[in-house]
This record gives structure tokens, sequence and C-alpha cells, in this order.
């Protein structure tokens, strides 16, 4: 790992929060936020246990804070009870019944708007049928969906009976998704025929009959939502449609009340070593994560329109769409497909259309749509929008200044949230009305969050600008439970390398500014971040190595000008080299190899065909050389070790 790394990149402008934002804000200034950091900075567990008073409605309420008698396995509210699905339904019904918790729009243009007790009711049926088919508390349903509502009423069901699910985003292939229902030992799988993307449709109910064709035998039942029409193959049984199992089910139903530890989802996710690890999120805490972050870094209010353009088979869309949007009791709204269909407007038209007041989308998208002109956007009215938000990679300033003066019409406040699937909610990023925002830098840690920068000893690096280790030097209640199954590799992830110390460790490097802004500036492990989701290296080569002409492969990532790293592979055959180490056939045979046993995310961009790999004395593959090869950058690392320095030639494609 490589903690002395001087940050290059320099940004000086500043940002202050609009007046006429700040005028409205829930944190309005500067002092406020201090106040409330240093409330939390002197009585962490006090103040959190004030904010899971206040934001949260208890069946039981708790006594017990923090408990970390059984760390880094630590436990927040443990003897409280509670119901995530009451807190983002029930809850509201009496002030809110009528007003829309979802606006919905499909990639054709079709829309919906479903009211909060129209919500709840569909969630209550949906839930009974759960019951029906025997899922029961702690078992584990997998849903894999496309960007419907269904998706979010299957999760508020599960949330509702205290079933754990698992959400297997839907670009996901067969051979992901089989992996991930057997690790988790999933009793019902929830799917679609098909949804709509990008122009085709994404053909779920086949991926996921091809996945429970060998294996997962955990599986029972498989509920089956008709969204694109596609034929299906059906079995008897197995099989059953969503609208059948909500024939005729009881319109209310009963949360059933779950200790603040339940696991409420695994959500896997990609390491650098082996294949994705469940991350396991609690019920109370991880809620509570998901609420104050809504209120205090989206500022969420009871007029908003509130977008978040995250799948829900991503962290992002757990928390900003199916559960923190609605347990504040606000509109969202959820589009089904991709944002260039018809064209690169998309995105502007719905937000036009829908009055949309705070959007939050990844870097990757918004350099995609940048790159596509400004004629887009300037079509639609985009008046409505008063908050922009940032979320999955750092954001290049050049990207930024193109969200501020395009799509926030140099009005909008722009929030750079740093988090990860394991915090659970934002960790790092600007209250809007309070916090000066430089482009770039996700600005300053939340209230009750202790995230720090240390050198590799765990001591806190004052000197400003100087690379280090990020890590959260206390418990926060929406942090990672564990690892499902692996309480190991949990351990050796996050806490090992800190250990006497107790900081978990995010995997991130970062620095401090003079203002002691934080700039993330990469992972410190072997994992990529290709449009703003995580891979690993190790999931990729797996795959390339999976196909019987390969013998071995490394990957590693190169910048990439709109999704934020690409991966070139390097790749020794079984047989012969081909001629010049390119051969265009096999790559795109390749290429598409890895999309079948991963996902089309995980298609490498480059490929070059070596006769050996580049190695150390003890056998370790020299990723940096490699990375700097995929650069096309001048090489300056000691190549001498190597066993064969003609090898360093055809990787670089010279022989
Ligand atoms: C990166 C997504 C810079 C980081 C919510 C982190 C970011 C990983 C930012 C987690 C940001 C996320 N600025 N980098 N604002 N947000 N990252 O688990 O490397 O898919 O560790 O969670 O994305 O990715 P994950």
């Amino acid at each position: 790992m490589d903690t002395n790394i001087q940050s290059t990149l320099q940004e000086d402008r500043l940002f202050q929060p609009p007046a006429k934002f700040a005028a409205q804000a829930r944190i309005p200034n500067r002092e406020a936020l201090d106040a409330l950091r240093e409330k939390a900075e002197q009585d962490h567990e006090g103040f959190w246990a004030e904010q899971a008073r206040e934001e949260l409605d208890w069946h039981t309420p708790f006594e017990s804070v923090l408990d970390d008698s059984k760390a880094p396995r630590y436990q927040w509210f443990a003897d409280g009870k509670i119901n995530v699905s009451h807190n983002c339904l029930d809850r509201h019904l009496a002030q809110r019944g009528d007003k829309t918790a979802i606006v919905f729009e499909g990639e054709q243009g079709d829309t919906r708007h479903i009211s909060y007790a129209e919500l709840h009711r569909d969630v209550c049926r949906f839930a009974n049928g759960l019951k029906s088919l025997g899922v029961a508390s702690g078992d584990r349903v997998v849903i894999y969906m496309p960007m419907v509502p269904e998706a979010v009423i299957a999760m508020q069901a599960c949330a509702r009976i205290g079933a754990t699910h698992s959400v297997v985003f839907g670009g996901f292939s067969a051979e992901a998704l089989k992996d991930r229902i057997e690790n988790a030992a999933a009793k019902v799988v929830i799917t679609a025929d098909g949804g709509h993307r990008g122009g085709k449709v994404v053909e779920l109910k086949a991926a996921a009959d091809q996945a429970l064709s060998n294996g997962c035998d955990s599986i029972e039942k498989v509920v089956v939502l008709k969204r694109a029409g596609n034929d299906i193959g059906f079995q008897p049984g197995r099989d059953i449609w969503w609208s059948e199992l909500m024939e005729g089910q009881a319109e209310t139903c009963e949360p059933t009340w779950v200790g603040s530890e339940h696991p409420l989802f695994l959500l896997y996710t990609s390491g650098s070593t082996g294949k994705p690890k469940g991350i396991e999120h609690s019920s109370a805490g991880y809620l509570l994560g998901a609420i104050t972050t809504m209120k205090w870094v989206f500022d969420i209010n009871d007029n908003d329109v509130f977008w978040c353009t995250a799948d829900v088979g991503w962290v992002t869309g757990h928390t900003y769409v199916a559960y923190g949007p609605l347990a504040c009791g606000a509109t969202m709204l959820m589009y089904e497909g991709a944002p260039t269909v018809p064209d690169a407007g998309r995105f502007w038209k719905i937000c036009e259309d829908h009055n949309v007041s705070i959007f939050y989308t990844a870097p990757t998208a918004i350099r995609a749509l940048m790159k596509a002109g400004d004629a887009f956007p300037q079509q639609y009215d985009l008046s409505s929008i008063r908050l922009l938000g940032t979320v999955g990679e750092p954001i290049n300033p050049e990207a930024w200044m193109w969200y501020h003066r395009v799509i926030g019409g140099e009005r909008c406040p722009i929030v750079d949230t740093w988090w990860q699937t394991e915090t659970g909610a934002h960790m790092i990023a600007p209250m809007p009305g309070a916090v000066a925002t430089k482009p770039g830098s996700c600005t300053l840690p939340l209230p009750g969050i202790a995230a720090d920068v240390v050198d590799a000893d765990g001591n806190s690096i004052e000197q400003p600008n100087q690379g280090g280790f990020l890590v959260i030097r206390k418990p926060w209640p929406s942090m990672v439970r564990g690892v499902w199954g692996d309480d190991q590799r949990f351990y050796d992830t996050y806490w090992k390398q800190f250990d006497t110390q107790k900081f978990y460790l995010a995997g991130d490097n970062a620095r401090r500014d003079e203002d002691g802004y934080f700039w993330i500036m990469g992972r410190i492990d072997d994992v990529l971040n290709v449009s703003g989701h995580r891979l690993g290296t190790m999931e990729v080569e797996s795959a390339l190595v999976a196909h019987p002409l390969v013998a071995e492969a490394a990957v590693v990532s190169r910048p990439h000008d709109i999704k934020g790293e690409s991966i070139f592979a390097f790749v020794v055959l079984r047989g012969e080299r081909p001629e010049g180490g390119i051969d265009k056939s096999l790559t795109r045979e390749l290429r598409e190899w890895v999309g079948k046993q991963i996902g089309a995310i995980a298609k490498p961009d480059d490929m070059r065909f070596a006769d050996n790999l580049p190695k150390t004395r003890s056998g370790k593959i020299m990723r940096r050389l490699l990375r700097t090869i995929a650069c096309g950058e001048e090489i300056t690392q000691d190549t001498s070790t190597l066993e064969n320095e003609g090898i360093v030639l055809q990787l670089q494609g010279k022989a």
C-alpha cells in the first residue's frame, strides 16, 4: 500500500452557499453546522441517541446506545425494536396519505404517480404475498429487477416482514446472480420478464432461469413481474406472476417489529481479492443514516421532487431511492432507462416535465452528458432545480463547473458526497446552506462522523495536502455490520490495518487542504472504479482465466474521459501468442465472455496478449508496471528483476 502520495491537483475556486438557498436551508450557516459538530464531538453516543429518538419511530425505545462488546460488529440501539417500512410509510399516512411518494417514468415514456397511501397498500399486499410463499423474518430474498416502482415495493415489503433483501443489479449476468443467490442461500427471487434499457429489452427472467438451472438449491419460488411483455419460460410450481401473488391479499400488514440490529439487507460489493462480499446492514442505524443525510446534505423538504438517478442495484439506490426519501415523506422520481434515450436530453426533459428540485447523479453521467453538448440541456427549463449532487468517484473540476453553470444555472449548490456501500450513508459532504464548496472536494465530514487522514501508524496527518489513509475513528450508526458468512474477511478488510486504534479503514487515499477540506485521491487496493461502480481486479481476472483459451490474466485501470477509469487486460494464452499481441476476434470473444461472467460494465476496454506477465521474484504481478504501460507512460520502475525483460516490449505492444 502506498501512503506517500503528494497531491498535484490545485484547485482554488471557492463557491459560497447562495444566500437565497442558505436562507431557507435547515442548516443555514457555518455556525449552525459547527455547533452541531461540536455537540457530536463532545458526546458522540449522546448525539446519535438524540438523533435516533427524534428521527425514528420506535415500537420499543432503546436504552443501550452503542454496544462494542462484539466489536468490530458494533451494535447501535440494540435493545430497541423498530420496523423500517413502518418508518417509511405508515407514519406518513395521516398527514401525507395523498401526497405523491413516487413519480415514475419508463424509458418508453409511460408515467405513474403513486401516493403514500397507494404505496403503503401495495407494499402490504406484496408483503402478505411473500408471507403466503413461506417467507419469514430472517429469510433472504434476492431482488433482480428493472428500475420500476415494484423494485422499491419488493424491498419495502421485505423490510415489513423482516426478510433480508439482497438486490442484484439488473445489469449483472446470470453467473453473478447465481453467486449471490448461493452465497446468501436465498429462498425467493423476485424478478421481471424484462426491463427497458437503452432501447432494448433486458431479459431478466431468462438470466434468472439460467442462474437457477444449475445450483441455487435454496430457491423455492420465483416471483415474476410483467413489465416488458417479452416471451419467457415459466416453471409451474416454482414461478408465480407478481399480479397473481398480489390477488386477494389484504391491504394491511402488521409490520414485523425487529431488533435494531436485524439485518435489513445484504448488498454485494467488490473487494481486491476473491468474490464480491455481502455487505450486511442493520435496520435502525442504517435508516437513521439515510434520514439524517437526506436532511443535512439534501436539505429535503415537503415541496421537493427528489431524483437520485442510481439503480436500486447499488447502495445509492438503496439509501437515496428505496429508503431515505420515503422515510422523510418526500416525493421522489424513478426513471427506468438510459440517459441517452431517445437522446442526451432525456434527463433534462424529465427534470422539466416533473419539476425536479434536487438532482443527484454520478460524475460519469455528468461527463457523458457534458460531452453531448450544451444544446441538450438548453432546450429545457431547468429552473425547478435548486440543488445538485454527485457520488461515486472524484468529480473533475471541468465537469463540476459544467454542472454548476449549465445544469445549475450558477444558482444551485453542488453537494459532492463521499461514502461507500459499507458506510450506508453520506460521510463527507457539504451541508449546502452552510459550507462553501470547491470543485473536486467532498468538503467536510458530517456531524458525528469522525473521518480522518492518517499515516501507516494511524497518526493523524496534520500537514496540509499530504496524502494518507482515509479512516473513520469512531463507530457510526449506519456502518457495515459484517460480511455475510465471513467474519474473517470483514476483520481483514476493514479493521486489521488499524487494529490497536480500532479505526475503520475505508480503502481510499485522501488528503486534507489548508481549510480541512477532504480530497479523495483514489483506492489503496486493487479495486477499480468504472463509471462510479466498484469492480475488483481479481473478479475480472478470474472471469478471464475461466475461459478455456486463457492461462493467466492481469487487469489494471487507466484514466478514461467519461467512465473515470477503464479496464486494461493483459492476457497470457494457453496456446500461441497472436502475432503482434493483438487478435481482434479473440479480444471480442473474451470481452463478451467477461460480460457473461460478470456483466457488461466489467468488459475490458483494452486487451493485449503476451507470453508472460511481469512478476517480482516472489511471484507477485507487478501491477504498477502494468498500470504505467496501460497509460502509455514511460517506464521508471526497476524491471531488472524480470525473468524475461523482452516481455515488457510485448506488453507495450511493441513486439
Ligand atoms: C468512491 C458508492 C470520490 C470511493 C456510494 C469509495 C468517491 C467508493 C465518492 C465507494 C466521491 C464514492 N468522491 N470518490 N464523492 N463517492 N467514491 O461502495 O473510492 O459503490 O471508496 O459506494 O467510491 O463505492 P460504492
